[in-house]
């Protein structure tokens, strides 16, 4: 979180602390789905293809000429997120192709234009809303299709003989124009939205400074403040990403990493922030056909509960179909984690990390409910009979299996009575769990402390 500001504040400053303070749902909820949907469904190998196979505008067009979701079904899409136990939802307005997925006044480059002949944002907007989910629009900063947008080092074009050429009859500022003109309609015709997540900035400087934008892009060509201060205006309680290249400035709200666990925390100045990690269920964002290094539904659960171990959130990405469909893999992956999620919400929604004084167990990951004074023991690889909590003895009133709400038994110390001196000590202050000798049949299974 932006550091803390005294004396006068600025405009942008102000409505960072409005926005810090209408966080709390977001620490709560601790679990969103990422939706990454466009015409790169079609191709369907990697949202960036156009970008790697250096496809010209003219040969990528198939693609619009042939985008036609007959299957789509918002309000299945959104029961499967509510099922999975999301709380909000992340949907691709317009990626790095351009191609938006609503009405935009602004451009033809739309989905209305395309065989699927309506505006596609709407309906998903209304169906997760129906379903209790808060909403939050991923705009791209860049745009392959805007004949203004200066060609760059991420442009598909950049290699094009007639770059230079082709640069000399762009004008920015007029793509700038529009970029900030299309967030001011998703900011204004999709009611209360709360999350913005403008992606990506990679701002080029030569030594003195000057921003270098045939070569990259950031605050300067973005007029990122300026982008930021109308998104707080527009809809005042949002919560901005860190992708403006405002890092510095403050002008975000919570921490991105992709696609990689942080270590600890995520932490600016030796201060905790809020942060979100964004992973795909494999690779690629967008619906990849080919793609075989899917997480296992194992591998997602721990995903999860490492994340809210160290106090942050998960925004996991689905990439639909060309048809309009979830993956059968993902659909799949989204029951595990739903059926888990069913007996274990209790261990994520309104948990963040363990105080200090706990340490967690050996595999495991400790989760805290600071207002119900609990601690959840995510138990990662299932230990032979016990589970041992340092410090912990006095501290504990109960503990229980959460999935079945069964007692979990607790010695004082450790178990057994063969111990030489340097275990007798260690077994000071030692809260020993008993566990069943087989795992539960539970994909994590998670010990439920009731803190004294
Ligand atoms: C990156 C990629 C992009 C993806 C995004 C998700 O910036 O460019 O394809 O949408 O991250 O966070």
């Amino acid at each position: 979180m932006p550091s803390e500001v005294t004396g006068s504040l600025s405009p942008l400053e102000e409505s960072m602390g409005r926005a810090a303070a209408s966080a709390d749902w977001f620490v709560h909820d601790r679990f969103g789905m990422f939706i990454h949907w466009g015409l790169y469904a079609l191709p369907a190998r990697h949202e960036w293809m156009r970008y790697f196979e250096e496809t010209p505008d003219d040969v990528y067009h198939r693609y619009f000429q042939h985008f036609d979701p007959d299957l789509y079904d918002p309000e299945h899409w959104a029961a499967m997120a509510a099922d999975a136990g999301m709380k909000y939802v992340v949907i691709t307005s317009k990626h790095h192709d351009g191609f938006c997925l609503w009405d935009s006044k602004l451009t033809d480059y739309k989905a209305t234009n395309t065989p699927a002949g309506r505006d596609l944002l709407k309906p998903l907007v209304e169906a997760f809303r129906a379903r209790g989910l808060r909403v939050g629009f991923y705009h791209s900063l860049l745009d392959w299709h805007h004949p203004h947008f200066l060609i760059d080092e991420n442009h598909p074009l950049r290699n094009h003989p007639d770059r230079d050429k082709l640069n000399k009859a762009r004008d920015q500022k007029q793509y700038t124009e529009y970029l900030h003109g299309q967030a001011r309609e998703l900011l204004t015709d999709f009611g209360r939205i709360d999350i913005m997540f403008y992606d990506f900035s990679y701002p080029r400087r030569d030594e003195q400074g000057r921003p270098q934008p045939w070569l990259g892009k950031g605050r300067e060509e973005w007029e990122s403040e300026k982008l930021l201060q109308m998104t707080r205006e527009l809809q005042p309680h949002i919560l901005v990403n860190d992708r403006l290249d405002l890092i510095e400035q403050g002008g975000w709200d919570y921490r991105t990493p992709e696609q990689y666990v942080p270590r600890e925390g995520v932490t600016m100045d030796g201060k905790p922030v809020l942060w979100e990690a964004c992973h795909t269920f494999s690779g690629s964002w967008g619906y990849h056909r080919d793609e075989t290094t899917w997480k296992s539904a194992d591998q997602l659960v721990q995903l999860l509960s490492d994340t809210v171990s160290k106090g942050g959130n998960l925004l996991l990405n689905v990439g639909p179909t060309a048809r309009g469909e979830f993956d059968h893999r993902a659909v799949e992956r989204l029951q595990v984690m739903g059926e888990w999620m069913s007996r274990h919400s209790r261990a994520v929604y309104g948990c963040t990390r363990a105080p200090d004084e706990f340490t967690s167990p050996r595999d495991c990951r400790l989760t805290h409910d600071p207002e119900k004074r609990r601690l959840y023991v995510h138990v990662f690889a299932w230990p032979f009979k016990h589970l041992h909590l340092d410090g912990m003895a006095g501290k504990v009133k109960y503990a229980q299996l959460l999935h079945d709400g069964s007692e979990v038994k607790m010695i004082e110390g450790g178990p057994g009575d063969v111990a030489g001196p340097v275990e007798q000590q260690e077994r000071a202050g030692l809260l020993t769990l008993e566990l069943p000798i087989r795992k539960p049949e539970v994909t994590v299974p998670v010990v439920e402390v009731f803190l004294k």
